[in-house]
């Protein structure tokens, strides 16, 4: 693979083809720490309107440092992932305390920063040559180079593929544009199920675009699915409806609040599902796929509560209240319709 060669025809594709981003038309190295952090795990098009109200709400790291803990992960409400932002904010700390940090290593020491939001922001706001190795870049990569290597999982794909990954970005003049690119191809173009390879611009580079086995590149083990099942309660009182909040500060969760569990209120999930079943829902995180059963708590079998991590949220305050996002959506669907039923419309 020629480095010059791929270099050239991805960044003149780039510069005619690139969605214009708002991180991109306007950058500052705080709206790249900012765009890459919201950017893992997540799409561009759930990314945009965060972004904006993020920067209308926290413009600087300075701002973004002063604020509370709870402002910090409310305004990150629904973008999932929640230890995100609390490393975001714990670096926006760092960097006013210490000043912005100039290399990748540098970077890499900070909350939240791993091989690939380092080479992201160092390449885009310090012009580093530095690659970025996500799963775009991987499936890139084994397409253009043909390998059929059957990988355990992506990380050990990432992995494999880091040296020629570095090897491309060498000697480039604009690396934050070309590892911009790279992101883009794989996310417009060189997709997962769908390669549009007859309009790809590194076409005439690409070991799978002429054999015609895109589709089947890269080869990832597939992975092993976990079903369970979590039944939830619903309880009422006084119009305030019982949540759980998430405390530990190692959790994933910690800072949210959520419907609570049978398990989190001790009760036993065969009694609790003898209630009236007010929702059904699926969901897939990672490789669990979850069915979650929310009943309405029957007084009389509930224990006493209040304090520790239950807490009782007056209905007219759950807007300002941090729900996760599936959770702020099922509240909003059953308070909607155990009110009109109340009302006798439903
Ligand atoms: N994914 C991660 N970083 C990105 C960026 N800067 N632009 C578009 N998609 C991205």
């Amino acid at each position: 693979m020629n480095a010059a060669q791929l270099q050239r025809a991805i960044l003149s594709w780039y510069r005619q083809a690139a969605r214009k981003l708002p991180w991109r038309e306007e950058t500052s190295v705080y709206r790249t720490v900012v765009s890459e952090f919201m950017l893992q795990q997540t799409q561009v098009k759930t990314v945009l309107p965060y972004f904006g109200r993020w920067m209308g709400r926290f413009p600087d790291f300075e701002s973004l440092a002063a604020a509370a803990p709870d402002a910090v992960m409310h305004a990150w409400e629904g973008l999932g992932y929640y230890s995100r932002a609390r490393n975001l904010h714990r670096l926006a700390q760092a960097v006013v305390r210490d000043g912005v940090p100039r290399t990748p290593a540098q970077w890499r020491e900070l909350p939240g920063i791993g091989p690939y939001t380092a080479a992201a922001i160092c390449s885009i706001a310090f012009g580093h040559p530095e690659a970025c190795v996500d799963g775009n870049v991987v499936r890139i990569l084994a397409r253009l180079t043909g390998d059929r290597t059957l990988f355990r999982d992506s990380a050990s794909a990432a992995k494999a593929f880091a040296p020629l990954a570095r090897r491309l970005i060498e000697g480039c003049a604009e690396p934050g544009d070309y590892n911009q690119a790279m992101m883009e191809l794989g996310a417009t173009l060189c997709t997962r199920a769908n390669p549009q390879c007859l309009i790809c611009p590194v076409r005439g580079l690409c070991a799978a675009g002429r054999a015609g086995t895109a589709a089947d590149l890269p080869r990832l083990a597939p992975k092993t699915v976990t079903v369970q099942e979590v039944v939830r309660v619903w309880c009422v009182k006084d119009d305030a409806l019982l949540l759980h909040r998430h405390r530990n500060q190692s959790e994933r969760l910690a800072g949210l609040h959520e419907i609570p569990s049978a398990d989190q209120l001790g009760l036993a999930a065969a009694s609790v599902a003898r209630g009236r079943l007010l929702a059904r829902k699926r969901r897939a995180i990672t490789r669990y796929r979850i069915t979650e059963l929310i009943y309405e708590g029957r007084g009389s079998s509930l224990p006493p509560v209040g304090g520790g991590e239950l807490v009782w949220v007056p209905l007219g305050e759950l807007a300002g209240c941090t729900l996760s996002g599936p959770h702020r959506r099922w509240v909003g669907e059953i308070i909607g319709r155990l009110s009109r039923r109340a009302s006798g419309s439903a």
